[in-house]
């Protein structure tokens, strides 16, 4: 079983895939931990495995889903010491055919309440002078993605802030991490609607569900800036920074269309 340096915890995202994976293994090594998600019932059947556990039933896609769970970071009587800011989706096609609704709610989700969450994060942590922030972005977020334009646009913002909260925190005793994985089987699929990509996937380039969330987990608590499971996505990230943007964004486009 995992040893962890966090107190507390509280993962957005908890009621499947990445989310739930690491509210899991929080859970196994006795860290009390929040779940926030819209499926309240998912939550609380998690909740019923473990001491201390609480549920926060938001929708974070909402102003007030974001408000509620903002104040429960902010919380002093039950502070928290481990932000995991997971849930996000994606919306495979092609830009102009897509539904704008749907990609403004993925702004929403994946940027406003990632920005929102983190800010309250560390409003709380800096003058505590310790705690630990954990932002899930992507390998998509290194290169532009035809074919999941908005979804690599909103996690390149994801990996941007954090590289740049993990500097301007770093001397306060804060840890901020990017969480960057690569495929890896959840409900992401079906609910990004990139089934049929995964169809045509390859076993090798799939990461576990249980490598990511030990690997994210064990890195924020080294203060590692950018956490990249599995050796072939290590190396694809490596190449990716030395590669023409034209061939990356080439490559990206045949894996995502
Ligand atoms: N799977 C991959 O291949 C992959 C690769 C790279 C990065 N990621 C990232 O990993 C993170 C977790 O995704 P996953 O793969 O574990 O997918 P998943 O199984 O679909 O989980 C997504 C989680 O986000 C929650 N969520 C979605 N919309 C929400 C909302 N409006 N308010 C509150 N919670 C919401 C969902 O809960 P409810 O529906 O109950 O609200 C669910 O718990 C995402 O940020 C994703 O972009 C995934």
């Amino acid at each position: 079983m995992a040893k962890y340096p966090f107190r507390s915890a509280l993962v957005t995202g908890a009621s499947s895939g990445i989310g739930a994976e690491m509210a899991r293994l929080l859970g196994e090594a006795g860290v009390p931990t929040v779940l926030v998600a819209r499926r309240g019932e998912r939550l609380r059947e998690i909740k019923d495995r473990y001491d201390d556990f609480e549920v926060l039933e938001a929708d974070l896609g909402t102003a007030d889903g974001q408000a509620a769970t903002a104040e429960r970071i902010a919380s002093d009587d039950a502070p928290v010491d481990l932000v995991v800011n997971n849930a996000g989706f994606g919306t495979s096609g092609v830009f102009h055919e897509l539904d704008v609704e749907r990609l403004a709610g993925e702004v929403e989700l994946n940027v406003k309440a990632l920005t929102v969450l983190s800010h309250a994060a560390l409003t709380a942590m800096v003058p505590r002078g310790r705690g630990y922030l954990l932002n899930v972005s992507s390998v998509a977020s290194f290169q532009a993605s035809p074919g999941l334009g908005v979804y690599a646009a909103t996690k390149a913002y994801v990996t941007s802030l954090t590289e740049a909260l993990h500097s301007e925190v770093k001397s306060s005793g804060v840890h901020v991490t990017a969480l960057c994985p690569g495929l890896t089987k959840t409900e992401f699929q079906d609910h990004s609607n990139t089934s049929g990509l995964a169809s045509r996937v390859p076993d090798l380039a799939w990461t576990s569900v249980g490598q990511v969330a030990s690997t994210g987990l064990s890195d924020v608590a080294s203060n590692r800036t950018i956490s990249v499971p599995g050796v072939l996505y290590k190396t694809a990230v490596t190449f990716s920074d030395i590669m023409p943007r034209s061939l990356t964004r080439w490559v990206s486009g045949t894996v995502t269309r």
